[in-house]
């Protein structure tokens, strides 16, 4: 396998190949049968980034608007964080749910968030191992053969893809970032599951909140309607396409407004409580995010120099998560979910000297310093903004690539991208 491995990074697979090579691995374990529900069953995979706590939000949130949602996510990878880690900083919480249980909870109320199991795909668990070893895990017919694998066992009628490029994202440039979207939006034609993939931002963390626990309390935030604008932006364009693709709503202004419904009403986070519960967690944390792991020690990190916030750096604030423990960087590592950051200042932001950009909470005194040489590494801080990538900036689908038509509301001035939420 591991000659195997090495041969498919160097010189690539074909598209049969790579159809093969999903199905066997599909075929490696169970799928999941949710073929007696009518209504629309719709995941969303991201490729990965930091402060990208878009699936805390999106699962709760589309489900409680009729969809159902088997949401298997990972652990954090490399620098970026894993959704399966940010939900145990929920005290109880329970990711590991076999194939039956899963089932019941879809039947019963329409979501799931869950790991992947020995159930299925487990080659897909044995080859990962394998490719982390052998380096290979960066080939783009790899990488779409593994995530394919997962989700279309899951018997879904359609996926929605966060394809992340920017110096933040495991493929930077847009070209690998596309190829891999076109590459899984086919392999989903082949199993008669329609995917389309959104291209996002990942040349700045997402939010403001980074770190296991910390993110939780965001997403908590966002299902109360207090959200970071560009968590929201980035939510409702996935979630958008999600009700569209489930059937659920005939247009993306119709189903942006009904998740804007969802969640005033209180019925998106009530969503989130309910999934809580039924997983073991303490759903009281969406009334009281206090009841989060709280991190001993909290340190304001101050400008050193004034002018522009140039870039906010994700690898660098992710591997900093990382230093402070929140982070692994071997598989059996154990994860410490009240660590990590508060980035409160944006690119484009003007600072003066001594300004606080960020806020760190560590275990002890060592990781405040390890958090503050992060940061001094992840604030870039010039004479002249960078302009940063657009939120949003293609939309890709079986038909081909298109620049993403930004909706009205993320155009107007109401909306602005950088500005500090309340
Ligand atoms: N996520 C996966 O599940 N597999 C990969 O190969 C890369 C990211």
């Amino acid at each position: 396998m591991a000659a195997f491995l090495m041969a498919a990074f160097i010189r690539g697979l074909d598209r049969d190949e790579v159809g093969a090579l999903t199905r066997t691995m599909i075929d490696s374990g169970r799928r999941l049968d949710l073929a007696h529900m009518t209504a629309g069953r719709i995941d969303k995979h991201s490729t990965g980034g930091v402060g990208d706590k878009v699936s805390l939000v999106l699962a709760p949130l589309v489900a409680s608007l009729g969809v159902v949602v088997p949401m298997m996510s990972g652990r954090g990878l490399g620098h970026t964080g894993g959704t399966l880690d940010k939900l145990e900083s929920i005290a109880g919480f329970q990711t590991k749910l076999s194939l039956d249980s899963a089932r019941r909870q879809l039947d019963e109320f329409g979501c799931a968030l869950i790991g992947q199991s020995e159930e299925i795909a487990p080659m897909d668990r044995r080859m990962y191992a394998l490719r982390d070893a052998t380096c290979t895990v960066e080939s783009i017919p790899l990488i779409a053969a593994s995530i394919m694998s997962k989700k279309l066992a899951e018997g879904l009628t359609g996926l929605v893809l966060d394809i992340k490029r920017g110096s933040g994202a495991f493929l930077p440039e847009l070209e690998r970032g596309l190829e891999l979207a076109k590459l899984m939006i086919d392999l989903g034609a082949e199993h008669g599951c329609p995917v389309v993939a959104l291209i996002t931002a990942m040349d700045r963390p997402l939010g403001r909140a980074c770190g296991n626990a910390l993110e939780v309390e965001e997403a908590i935030h966002a299902l109360r309607g207090e959200g970071p604008p560009d968590l929201m932006q980035v939510t409702y364009a996935l979630g958008a396409e999600m009700l569209v693709l489930a059937g659920a709503a005939p247009n993306t202004d119709t189903a942006r407004r009904k998740m804007e419904v969802a969640i005033s009403s209180g019925r998106a986070a009530e969503m989130f409580q309910r999934i809580i519960a039924a997983q073991g967690g303490d759903p009281a944390v969406v009334e009281d995010p206090s009841r989060l792991p709280q991190a001993r020690e909290v340190e304001i990190f101050s400008a050193p120099r004034a002018g522009v916030i140039a870039r906010v750096e994700p690898r660098a604030v992710g591997r900093g998560i990382i230093a402070l423990g929140g982070g692994r960087t071997r598989m059996e590592d154990r994860v410490d979910p009240s660590v990590g950051f508060v980035i409160r200042a944006r690119p484009g932001d003007v600072v003066r000297v001594g300004e606080p950009l960020a806020t760190i909470f560590a275990r002890d005194e060592a990781g405040i310093a390890a958090g503050m040489a992060s940061l001094a590494e992840a604030f870039v801080i010039s004479e002249e903004a960078e302009p940063p990538l657009p939120l949003v900036s293609h939309r890709v689908t079986r038909t081909g690539v298109e620049p993403y038509e930004a909706e009205p509301w993320v155009r107007t001035a109401e909306f602005p991208v950088f500005v500090e939420p309340r």
